[in-house]
């Protein structure tokens, strides 16, 4: 058994890390901690009743460093890089779910903040298996992608080759309201999104340069919405191609052996993914105008099943185990 730590364990995302790090075979939560300490974590997730036991803690690095080989790091960015340079010193394995380690500084100082820890940023490793497999397994450090950057890049990945790009590449999202964490805002209050739906951030969100910055590509408009739902993420990418090809030929050859990502013959939903770690995927054409549609939950491939794939490969684990693959369906 590996001892980990999950360091935001009262946020959504340390949720979810909670619970599948609960049944996972090679991983025990050996730390959970918050900005401050709870008797019990059940204080914080009564939902946890009768499956995880143990206290949380006001998270402090030498106590996580001194019982945990890895930490999951599920704060907002900014809070992550206060951490990570010192667990890193302290020789513990680092799994960020923040933007903090994603991004080129230049970029990340445009899009977001000073960044404090620039060394091991240049070191980092994007946590997207299907494209960083190689690197994740011997990294100490991985940047798991955001949840709009892995719906999007993985529905765009196997059309690069094959762009116009005189063109723009129009990427419309959808996300359920989990994906802006626990807070309430105007825009998530139940009033302002029930029975609702709407774009936010056009043009300007944080994640378009994360997409473009590691797709390569910089002809790309991006525009949210918020859906009324919990969770869930409905991303259509449209595209112009240089020359009309089989396209689903294209996209099944790029996924065969992906464990985690399922091609289908009809339009993907929300619901079939959701509480997953797979990323579905559908893609249509005429001539040459291409339509190719993904969706994952935001909670799970867009964050916490995302992280724990990357920490089994980090640490010589096989890269579904104790991943969710059973939907909420019905
Ligand atoms: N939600 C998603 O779908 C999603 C998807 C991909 C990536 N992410 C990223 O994952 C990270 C977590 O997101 P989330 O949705 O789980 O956010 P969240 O629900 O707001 O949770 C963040 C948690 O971080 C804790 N925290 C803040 N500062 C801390 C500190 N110094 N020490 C310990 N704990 C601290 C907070 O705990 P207290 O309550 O104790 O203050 C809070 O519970 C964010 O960077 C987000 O961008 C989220």
């Amino acid at each position: 058994l590996i001892d980990v730590a999950v360091v935001g364990v009262s946020g959504f995302t340390g949720l979810e890390l909670l619970k599948i790090l609960s049944s996972h075979p090679e991983f025990n939560i050996r730390y959970m901690g918050a900005s401050r300490a709870y008797k019990s974590i059940t204080d914080i997730h009564p939902s946890l009743s009768g499956v995880i036991k143990g206290e949380v803690r006001a998270s402090d690095v030498k106590e996580i460093a001194l019982v945990s080989k890895l930490v999951f790091l599920a704060l907002p960015h900014k809070s992550s890089m206060e951490f990570v340079k010192d667990l890193l010193e302290l020789g513990v394995k680092v799994v960020d779910l923040s933007a903090d380690y994603r991004l080129k500084a230049s970029s990340y100082e445009k899009h977001y903040c000073t960044h404090i820890d620039k060394k091991n940023l240049k070191n980092s490793i994007y946590g997207l298996p299907e494209l960083f497999r190689d690197e994740i397994k011997e990294a100490r450090l991985v940047a798991n992608p955001g949840c709009y950057p892995t719906a999007t890049i993985l529905a765009l990945l196997p059309f690069l080759p094959y762009l116009d790009d005189s063109y723009p590449v129009m990427v419309d999202a959808k996300s359920g309201v989990s994906g802006a964490g626990k807070k309430c805002s105007d825009s998530t209050h139940y009033v302002s999104i029930n029975e609702n739906c709407f774009s936010y951030s056009p043009l300007t969100h944080r994640h378009a340069p994360e997409i473009k910055e590691k797709l390569g590509i910089d002809n790309l408009t991006f525009v949210p919405h918020l859906l009324p739902t919990t969770r869930g993420m409905l991303v259509s990418c449209y595209l112009l191609l240089k020359e009309d090809i089989d396209v689903e030929s294209v996209l099944n050859n790029r996924y065969r052996d992906e464990l985690f990502v399922r091609v289908f013959k009809e339009p993907v939903d929300i619901k079939s993914s959701g509480g997953t770690n797979f990323c579905d995927l559908f893609v249509k054409s005429s001539g040459r105008t291409l339509f190719v549609s993904s969706s994952i939950d935001n909670l799970l491939r867009g964050a916490s099943s995302q992280a724990v794939v990357n920490a089994n490969l980090m640490s010589g684990f096989s890269e579904d185990l104790g991943i969710p693959k059973l939907t909420y369906r019905p």
